[in-house]
């Protein structure tokens, strides 16, 4: 019998996955790597794992190509795909794993003042980070000082949302804007409520600008998928490159921006396209090496990088659920499945290292 690899997946997705509702993940692609890889695919949600109990209760492909919800032995490997756990879901984790079950990817969120923390220490990736500092009076007070432009953003990701921008005009004017409306004020004077109450209610940084290269007039980054994969390794499967909505400085996909493949988007930057990819990939692995430190069992990332009109990248931020559909919107269809069967490439290395 073929070893199952499980996936686990919130309420929501599983309840899609059962109804054979249009799920923006391709679960398809799960299970046409197992064949490939030579294990058998099943999905889970975190309230049916109990720990102690040999059996779970799964979704399960069928041959008529349907699902059927039925119980099975626990999966030794475990994919989580779920975005963010809670202290309680992390000590059924921990209990999980006592009894052998080997997640990966068991923290999918993460703080991006901890992550920018993490990186700074590295020699190699300062110069990679824009300056960033948790957002108190204090501290907007000396990055007002530091840069002309600052981007205020929260400390938890919300697809984009959230994200202000702020522009020195003149020595005392400056101009927030938080992607729907723009106000001046005088840095001297009583500043907009708004940024009054992003310095009191926390959980917000504050970061120097990147002056993002441009496609066509619109700020563009790029998101890089880098997995461990069959042989336990790291490795980039995709850069793909995401432009602004027009007006906004923000390139997520939930907020009106588009994806392109990286030739495409560097059709209207003068720079050596092969030497931008390599320097991408490169800061994109190391990244996921130092990050694989200090994140326990991190396997799967998706990182957004800024690439400055020189062609210099600039590590933004680490996502530990990456939705992977940017790939499928730039048309990158190969690369959009190999997102799929990387992590399930390196289940079975996983597999194969407890045998
Ligand atoms: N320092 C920066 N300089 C320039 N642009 C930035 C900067 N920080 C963020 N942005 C822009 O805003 C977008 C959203 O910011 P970011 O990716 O950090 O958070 P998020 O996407 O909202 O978080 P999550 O992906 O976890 O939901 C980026 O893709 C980028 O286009
Ligand atoms: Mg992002």
């Amino acid at each position: 019998m073929k070893d199952k690899v499980g996936i686990l997946v919130s309420e929501v997705l599983y309840s899609r996955i059962k109804r054979k509702a249009f799920t923006h993940e391709n679960i398809a692609f799960y299970e046409q790597a197992g064949d490939q890889y030579g294990v058998s695919l099943c999905y889970l949600r975190l309230a049916d794992l109990i720990p102690g109990h040999k059996f779970v209760k799964a979704l399960v492909p069928t041959e008529k190509d349907n699902y059927i919800q039925i119980k099975i032995e626990k999966p030794r490997v475990i994919h989580n795909r779920m975005l963010g756990t809670t202290g309680m879901d992390k000590r059924k984790f921990t209990l999980l794993k006592k009894e052998g079950v080997s997640f990966f990817n068991e923290i999918t969120r993460y703080s991006k003042l901890d992550i920018y923390n993490k990186l700074i220490s590295d020699a190699k990736l300062a110069k990679h980070q824009p300056d960033t500092m948790p957002v108190t009076k204090e501290n907007l007070q000396v990055m007002m000082k530091k840069h002309k432009q600052l981007i205020i953003k929260p400390d938890l990701g919300t697809l984009g949302s959230g994200v202000s921008k702020l522009t020195r005009e003149s020595e005392r004017t400056w101009t927030l804007d938080d992607g729907r409306s723009r106000q001046a004020f005088s840095i001297k004077a009583v500043w907009p409520k708004k940024l009054e109450d992003l310095c009191t209610v926390g959980g917000y940084i504050v970061q120097e600008k990147i002056p993002l290269a441009a496609f066509y007039g619109s700020a563009f980054d790029i998101r890089a998928a880098v997995q461990k994969d069959i042989n336990g390794e790291w490795q980039v499967t995709g850069l793909v490159g995401k432009a602004a909505g027009k007006g906004k400085f923000v390139t997520n996909v939930a907020r009106g921006g588009r994806c392109y493949s990286l030739e495409m988007i560097l059709e209207d930057c003068d720079l050596d396209k092969e030497k931008v990819k390599l320097s991408l990939e490169e800061l994109a692995l190391h990244v996921a090496h130092v990050l694989d430190h200090h994140i326990p069992s991190l396997a799967d990332i998706g990182l957004d990088i800024g690439l400055t009109s020189e062609g210099f990248p600039m590590f933004i931020e680490c996502n530990g659920r990456d939705q992977r559909y940017s790939f499928k919107e730039a048309g990158l269809l190969e690369v959009w499945k190999m997102t799929y069967f990387h992590p399930i490439g390196y289940a079975r290395w996983l597999l194969n290292q407890s045998e």
